[in-house]
């Protein structure tokens, strides 16, 4: 009974979090980017936390959060889990803001952050790769992670799906406010199977 009312409390949250997301979030073109745009949502710290636990981040990872905002994701991966990490932003203010969240936490050399398009950034080095976008958006990304990810690599979405793919793992998280915060993980498959076309 308990465990009922738990699922369907973290359900609601869930819903009501994406319908503020959703108000918050504005499809279209907008200035330097040729692609669909999110606004700025921060993670919450402990949500941060566990996402790079889902992920297993470690020392030998690269890491890279696709719209980083404030670097928060980069800077906590190097900062606690020793990852090297690069943030791909759009919006130069939150660049400056990440470059100087890196500087704070003395991990500049591990964490950068680059002014650019996340549809332009090159994911080839990179481990595991962080996501809070939209739906449409993940499953506009589906190909190039296809691509340009090795075998082995993980995704982590924070919130959103990635379309039909399945996740291999969903956690739930409650941030200090009571927000319950969904957090999904993929991997990507050997190359004889990476043949998905990511319709
Ligand atoms: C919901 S926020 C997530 C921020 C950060 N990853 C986090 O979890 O705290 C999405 C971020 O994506 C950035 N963004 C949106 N469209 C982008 C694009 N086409 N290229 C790069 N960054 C983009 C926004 O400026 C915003 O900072």
């Amino acid at each position: 009974m308990q465990a009922v009312r738990q699922s369907d409390l973290m359900s609601s949250c869930n819903q009501a979090r994406s319908h503020r997301l959703g108000d918050t979030s504005r499809m279209g073109a907008v200035e330097g980017a040729s692609r669909p745009y999110v606004s700025f949502e921060p993670t919450d710290p402990q949500v941060v936390t566990a996402l790079l636990r889902l992920a297993g981040v470690g020392e030998r990872d690269r890491v890279v959060d696709l719209g980083a905002g404030d670097g928060r994701i980069v800077v906590a991966a190097a900062r606690d889990f020793g990852a090297r990490g690069v943030g791909f932003e759009i919006n130069p203010r939150l660049v400056s803001m990440a470059r100087e969240r890196a500087r704070t936490a003395g991990v500049e050399d591990l964490a950068q952050f680059v002014q650019q398009d996340l549809f332009e950034a090159d994911l080839r080095a990179a481990t595991v790769v962080t996501l809070f976008l939209l739906p449409e958006v993940n499953v506009l990304l589906r190909p190039k992670l296809l691509a340009e990810l090795a075998p082995g690599a993980r995704i982590i979405s924070h919130t959103h799906g990635m379309g039909d793919w399945r996740p291999e793992k969903t956690r739930h998280v409650r941030d200090p406010a009571g927000w319950y915060h969904r957090l999904h993980r993929w991997s990507i498959p050997v190359r004889a199977l990476g043949t998905d076309d990511g319709r």
